[in-house]
């Protein structure tokens, strides 16, 4: 690669931060299904847990607070890192906010989003390990896209499956996939049992995460040469998205500036706690106060609404299970162009930080955050992914609660990608077609009784183990 390299800026970060080392209660152990009494060890799930020894490790490690990034993983993310961090002086004014509003821009990237910081790290770790293919699930297609990308570049084989709501919304996103060299599957397919059988129960199934996910799990079992990525979720993938709040953190400081509030969307967790994780540690160590605040589509609401028990990531029901707040791998979300925000379940260390206080959750209906979205790229130039627009909506409301008579508040938020891929749901929102989406109550009352049947079901197994 050495030819190949373009000069690092010196805000590159060399490290990810990790914060198990400050918060060692965050690791959450994955309660493997095998351990249960009466269950057979899947081999999907097997597959899922032959992760290279070094991310493994990085999702548990409790002992160093900063991990060293390879140097072949640097001389990529060189490509665009650091990304850009503005002060929004013009929305500031045009809202007469009594705030400084910053934002850091994740979508000026090669694929458009944070994702690519960890597809880079997760296809140089799968190839050194001699991985041949890497298989995955994605529902906005951001993740897909970074992977393709990755894979391309690093030279493996890719295999997306993506959830079918999103990918007939904006199927330009699988044509880049494709360009990428990935192969693409909408899903739910006709090529694997999961997918089969969501079919067979509704031929007019428009797909989730899970079913995704489940998808890729199986091909992986079928083909030793390939692996299960993960987009968002795992410990060891917000690890890599700490690039983000670290660059964040400098290139406030150089403004005299540290956050009062950290915002960002929340899909599983990756762009929260790529931004928020690192500030979290610096106000640990400083002793400031900060809020961290992660904003949900209320479409799918699993933080303000879900259950924190033990859950499933997939459909196939061989993910490891782990204990995250949940609506139930089974609920269906009515399909919002946010396709991001739509998984079930938060990731267990997000999850873990709602638990104790840490992370304080929001929900924003998809009406409010295309106006906020549109209002952001008015004022600044740039179109949020409509995941992203979720957050700039949490930001204004935030901004707009501030007391008038107080100095004014920083807030600092993730726009996680860029919208140009979404021009179509944006312009459906100009013309007045967008509705106020809200959770789907008959499958989330269905999908939490199951969850909480599955719970019951597993603290019997484990008490009999
Ligand atoms: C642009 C963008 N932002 C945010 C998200 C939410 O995911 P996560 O919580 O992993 O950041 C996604 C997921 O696809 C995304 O594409």
């Amino acid at each position: 690669m050495g030819d190949n390299r373009v000069p690092r800026d010196p805000q590159l970060p060399t490290h990810w931060f990790n914060i198990l080392h400050d918060r060692p209660q965050y690791v959450t152990s994955a309660v493997s299904r095998s351990r249960l009494a009466g269950e057979a060890k899947v081999a999907g799930q097997g597959a899922l847990l032959q992760q290279p020894l070094a991310l493994a490790r990085q999702s548990v490690n409790t002992a160093d607070r900063f991990i060293p990034i390879p140097e072949e993983i640097l001389d990529l993310y060189a490509l665009y890192r650091p990304t850009p961090l503005r002060r929004a002086a013009r929305l500031e004014e045009r809202l007469g906010a009594n705030a400084r509003i910053y934002y850091k821009y994740e979508g000026a990237n090669l694929t458009g989003s944070h994702k690519l910081n960890t597809a880079l790290a997760q296809a140089y770790y799968y190839s050194r390990a001699d991985v041949k293919h890497l298989v995955t699930g994605t529902a906005a297609g951001q993740w897909g896209t970074a992977l393709a990308y990755a894979c391309q570049v690093i030279n493996l084989r890719c295999t997306v499956f993506m959830v079918r709501s999103t990918l007939r919304q904006k199927p330009i996103r699988g044509d880049m996939m494709r360009l990428f060299g990935a192969v693409v599957h909408e899903s739910p397919s006709d090529l694997t049992e999961v997918g089969r059988q969501v079919l067979k129960d509704n031929p007019e199934a428009t797909g989730t995460q899970a079913v995704a996910n489940g998808e890729a799990l199986e091909l992986v079992v079928d083909d030793s040469d390939a692996r299960f990525a993960v987009g968002s979720g795992e410990n060891s993938v917000l690890l890599h998205q700490t690039v983000i709040g670290q660059e964040a953190i400098s290139q406030l400081a150089e403004l005299g500036e540290f956050p009062d509030c950290v915002i960002a969307s929340m899909g599983a967790g990756s762009n929260f706690g790529g931004i928020a994780l690192p500030f979290l540690g610096a106000a640990d160590e400083s002793g400031r106060s900060l809020r961290l605040v992660a904003v949900e589509s209320a479409a799918c609401p699993k933080l303000t609404r879900g259950r924190y028990m033990y859950d499933l990531s997939d459909a196939l029901g061989t993910s490891p299970v782990t204990k995250v707040y949940s609506l139930g791998s089974t609920y269906v979300p009515p399909p919002v162009y946010a396709g991001g925000l739509r998984h079930h379940s938060a990731g267990p260390l997000a999850s873990a930080m709602h638990a104790d206080g840490t992370l304080e959750p929001m929900d924003v209906d998809q009406l409010t955050s295309f106006r906020a979205g549109l209002l952001f790229c008015e004022s600044e130039g740039i179109l949020p992914a409509p995941e992203a627009a979720h957050a700039v909506a949490g930001m204004l409301d935030i901004v707009s609660r501030h007391p008038r008579q107080e100095s004014p508040i920083v807030v600092l938020v993730n726009i996680s990608g860029h919208g140009l891929l979404d021009l179509g749901a944006y312009s459906r929102f100009a013309a007045g077609q967008i509705e106020p989406v809200h959770a789907d109550e008959t499958s989330l009352s269905q999908s939490l009784s199951a969850l909480e049947a599955f719970n019951q079901s597993i603290t019997e197994s484990v008490q009999a183990t």
